[in-house]
């Protein structure tokens, strides 16, 4: 018997994730991104990295037709961006000053890390889209992550 929805996302909010936004850029040269936790390395040589993207995002669409994607990884002061990001509608990007990565994705200003990717599979699972891609630029700097679990922003307690 399928687990229940509810109780299966209630177990899933106690893994806890780091925040990334994923970008890609349309057909209309516009960026398009997301606030995502669904994100993961899958392999080193070659060096690959998968998100999953709900159907019903509006962003979904441009992941499915776009072959650029790049993952930005939030720093613990990014909960505003996080929350800018998971809203539908609007210019997610106005007055952000982003600038292109290596593949013409954008990326967010002082993000902890990013992956810039070119997508070389769309897999079709349930009521999302594993894109993987190949990372062919990456960058990081010094800081601390934001977190998400059992559904509050969290950062790190040493
Ligand atoms: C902490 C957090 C994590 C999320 N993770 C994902 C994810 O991994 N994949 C996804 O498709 N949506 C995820 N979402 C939901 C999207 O960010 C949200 O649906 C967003 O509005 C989609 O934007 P769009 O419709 O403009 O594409 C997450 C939201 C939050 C707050």
């Amino acid at each position: 018997m399928p687990i229940d929805k509810q109780e299966f996302r209630r177990v899933l909010g106690h893994f806890a994730a780091g925040v990334t936004v994923v970008t890609t850029v349309g057909d209309d040269g516009k960026p398009y991104g997301l606030t995502a936790t669904a994100f993961t390395s899958v392999s080193l040589e070659p060096p690959l990295v998968l998100v999953c993207v709900d159907k019903r995002s509006d962003s979904h669409a441009h992941f499915h037709t776009s072959r650029v994607f790049a993952v930005n990884f939030l720093a613990a002061d990014h909960e505003p961006l996080s929350r800018r990001f998971a809203v539908s509608g609007g210019d997610k990007f106005d007055g952000l000053g982003i600038h292109q990565s290596p593949t013409g994705a954008p990326l967010l200003p002082d993000a902890l890390g990013y992956l810039a990717c070119r997508t070389v599979d769309v897999i079709d699972a349930g009521d999302h889209t594993i894109v993987l891609g190949q990372v062919e630029a990456a960058d990081a700097r010094e800081g601390e992550p934001l977190l998400y679990f059992r559904g509050t922003y969290r950062k790190m307690q040493q």
